[in-house]
C-alpha cells in the first residue's frame, strides 16, 4: 500500500471560540512529497500544522496518518482524540521544527537531540547517541555536540532542532517557518539542509514565507486564505502562472519581503 498518503487531512474545521480559523481544508502528502503552505499572516497555516500532529483539537473533518484515521470522542468543541496511544504514535512520527527552535537551554546540543528518542520512545541510549551524532554531522554541526544552545548562532540552533526532529526517525517532518527568525545569511544554511532533506525523499509539510525555498523544494504548494485553500498546484504553476487575484496580490507583496 505504498500509495497510501503519509498524511491526509479531509475537510478540517478548526475554531478558537467563535473565531473560525480553518473552514474545511484538505491536504495530502504521500511518501516523499514536499508540500509547502503559504499565505498571509493569520490565514491559518500554523494552526493547520498543529492540528495535523494533534497539538490542537479540531471540530470537524478527518486526519489520517498512513491511512489510519484519528479516533475521536465527542463532537464539535468537545471533540478530542480518543486514544492517547494513537496520539503519541502519530505525534512522534510527525516531528515538528518550530520557528523559535525550542531547544532546552540547560542541555547540550547532543543531549537535546537524544532526549525524546530515549525518554519518549525508550530507545537504547548508546544507539541513539550514535544516531544523534550522525544527524548533527549531517546538518553540519557535528563539532557542536558538547555546546549549549546559547553558544550557537540562530542558524546552528535551527539545524540542531532539525537534527533533533530527524533523530525521532519520523515518517514526516513538519516545519513552521523554520527560517523566519534568522538573518538572511544564516537562513541559507537552514535552507540548504531542508533542500538536502527534500532531495533524499523525506516527506515534509513546510509552512514558509520564503517563496524561493517553497519554489525550489516543493512538489506541491498550497495557498491558504482566511482558512480555505484559495489555490494549489505544482510550484511552477502556482508561482509561474497564478490564477487567483488574491494569490497574485500575495506574491507581489512578498517579492520584496
Ligand atoms: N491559541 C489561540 N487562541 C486564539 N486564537 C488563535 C490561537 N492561535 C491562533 N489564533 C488565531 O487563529 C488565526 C490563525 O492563526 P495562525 O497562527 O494559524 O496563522 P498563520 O497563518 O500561521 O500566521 P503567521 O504567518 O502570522 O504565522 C489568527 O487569527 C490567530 O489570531
Ligand atoms: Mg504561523
Amino acid at each position: 500500500m505504498s500509495d497510501t498518503p503519509v498524511i491526509e487531512i479531509r475537510n478540517l474545521h478548526k475554531a478558537y471560540g467563535s473565531l473560525e480559523v480553518l473552514k474545511g481544508v484538505d491536504i495530502t502528502a504521500r511518501k516523499g512529497d514536499v508540500v509547502s503552505l503559504i499565505g498571509s499572516s493569520g490565514s491559518g497555516k500554523s494552526t493547520l500544522l498543529r492540528c495535523c500532529n494533534l497539538l490542537e483539537d479540531s471540530q470537524q473533518g478527518e486526519i489520517l496518518f498512513k491511512g489510519e484515521p484519528v479516533h475521536w470522542k465527542g463532537d464539535g468543541h468537545n471533540r478530542r482524540p480518543a486514544d492517547a496511544k494513537q496520539v503519541l504514535r502519530i505525534r512522534t512520527n510527525l516531528s515538528m521544527v518550530f520557528q523559535q527552535f525550542n531547544l532546552w537551554a540547560h542541555m547540550t546540543i547532543l543531549q537535546n537531540v537524544m532526549e525524546a528518542p530515549v525518554t519518549v520512545l525508550g530507545r537504547d541510549r548508546a544507539q541513539v547517541e550514535e544516531a544523534a551524532r550522525g544527524y548533527l554531522d549531517k546538518v553540519g554541526i557535528g563539532d557542536k555536540c558538547e555546546a549549549y544552545p546559547a553558544q550557537l548562532s540562530g542558524g546552528q540552533q535551527q539545524r540542531a532542532a532539525i537534527a533533533r526532529a530527524l533523530c525521532m526517525e519520523p515518517e514526516a517532518l513538519l516545519f513552521d517557518e523554520p527560517t523566519s527568525a534568522l538573518d538572511p545569511e544564516l537562513e541559507q544554511e537552514v535552507v540548504r539542509v531542508i533542500k538536502s532533506l527534500a532531495q533524499e525523499g523525506r516527506t515534509m509539510l513546510i509552512v514558509t514565507h520564503d517563496m524561493k525555498m517553497a519554489s525550489d523544494v516543493s512538489d506541491h504548494v498550497v495557498f491558504l486564505h482566511q482558512g480555505l485553500i484559495e489555490e494549489q498546484g505544482p510550484p511552477e504553476t502556482l508561482f509561474g502562472a497564478p490564477k487567483s487575484e488574491r494569490l497574485r496580490g500575495f506574491l507581489k507583496s512578498t517579492v520584496h519581503a
